[in-house]
C-alpha cells in the first residue's frame, strides 16, 4: 500500500498502568483516514486500554498520540470529542426511555430559545436524527420511537449513528457486536463498511478474524500490552491472525 499517505491517528509509545499492572507497556500503531483499521489480541492484551487512553479516559498514560501528523494531548474525554473523536462500546450505552432522537442529541440538544423556538429545535432535532439514521443501512423505526422497542442491531446501529454524527474524525469501536445475534451483526457491519466507503474512519476492537477479514483494511494485533505485528487485509489470512494473536507466529 502507499505508506507516504499521513496517518489519521499515530500512536507512539503509549504506555498505561494500573498500579503493578502493566495494562500498555508502549504501544506503537497507526490508522489512515477512511479506513477501518482493526485491533485484535487476547483476553488481557491491552485493546480495551489502547482505545481509552486514545479517548483520554486515562489522563496519566505515558506516550504521544498524533491526529493527522500534530501530537495531541488526550487529558479527559471532552478533549477527545472536541477533536471529533467518539466511542462506541459493546454494552449499548443508550438510555432506554429515550426516544431516538433525544439519544442522538443527549447532553449536545440545539438549547436556543423558549416556548415557540424551543418546539422548532425540537422538530430540528427529530428531523435531523431521521436523516442521519436514513443514511445508514440498517432499518431503524421512527426517530420518535423509544430505544427499549428496539432490536440489539437497530440500538448498535443508533449509537453508531450517534457517534458517526458526532465523530468527524474517528470512530472507535471496542467489540461493537459482541452482543448481536448474526443477522444484526451482520447488519452493523455492513452500516461500519458503508461508512467506510463514505470517507469515515474507524478503529474496530475485534474478537471475530472472520468479522476483521470481512471488514478491515488494515489489523494490528496486540500482546501482552504492546502492538507486536502488523497487516493489511489484502495480504494476510484469518489463519495468519490466528498464528500471530497466539504467538505461534512471531510478528
Ligand atoms: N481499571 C483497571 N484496573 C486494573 N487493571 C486493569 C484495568 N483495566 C485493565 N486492566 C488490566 O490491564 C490489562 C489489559 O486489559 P484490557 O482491558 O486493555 O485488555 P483487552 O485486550 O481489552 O481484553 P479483553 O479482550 O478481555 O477485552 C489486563 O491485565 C487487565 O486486567
Ligand atoms: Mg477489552
Amino acid at each position: 500500500m502507499n505508506e507516504t499517505r499521513t496517518p489519521l491517528l499515530s500512536v507512539k509509545d503509549l504506555k498505561v498502568r494500573f498500579g503493578n499492572v502493566v495494562a500498555l507497556g508502549g504501544a506503537t500503531m497507526h490508522a489512515y483516514p477512511g479506513e477501518i483499521t482493526a485491533i485484535i489480541g487476547d483476553n488481557g492484551a491491552g485493546k480495551s486500554s489502547l482505545t481509552k487512553a486514545i479517548l483520554g479516559v486515562y489522563a496519566n498514560s505515558e506516550g504521544t498520540i498524533e491526529i493527522e501528523g500534530r501530537e495531541v494531548t488526550m487529558s479527559s474525554p471532552h478533549v477527545a470529542k472536541a477533536m471529533g473523536i467518539e466511542a462506541v462500546f459493546q454494552d449499548l450505552a443508550l438510555f432506554d426511555d429515550l426516544t431516538l432522537w433525544q439519544n442522538m442529541f443527549i447532553n449536545r440538544e440545539l438549547k436556543r430559545g423558549w416556548g415557540p423556538l424551543a418546539i422548532t429545535r425540537r422538530a430540528e432535532m427529530i428531523s435531523r436524527s431521521d436523516e442521519l439514521i436514513r443514511k445508514l443501512t440498517v432499518n431503524v423505526p421512527d426517530a420518535r420511537r423509544t430505544v427499549r422497542s428496539m432490536s440489539g442491531g437497530q440500538r448498535q446501529a443508533v449509537a453508531i449513528a450517534r457517534a458517526v454524527a458526532w465523530g468527524s474524525t474517528l470512530v472507535i469501536m471496542d467489540e461493537p457486536t459482541a452482543a448481536l445475534g448474526v443477522r444484526e451483526r451482520t447488519e452493523v457491519e455492513q452500516t461500519i463498511t458503508q461508512l467506510r466507503d463514505q470517507g469515515r474512519s474507524f478503529i474496530l476492537v475485534s474478537h471475530s478474524f472472520d468479522q476483521v477479514m470481512r471488514v478491515a483494511d488494515a489489523v494490528w494485533v496486540m500482546r501482552h500490552g504492546r502492538a507486536v505485528a502488523h497487516r493489511r487485509i489484502a495480504d494476510t489470512t484469518g489463519e495468519e491472525l490466528v498464528g500471530l494473536v497466539t504467538g505461534a507466529i512471531e510478528k
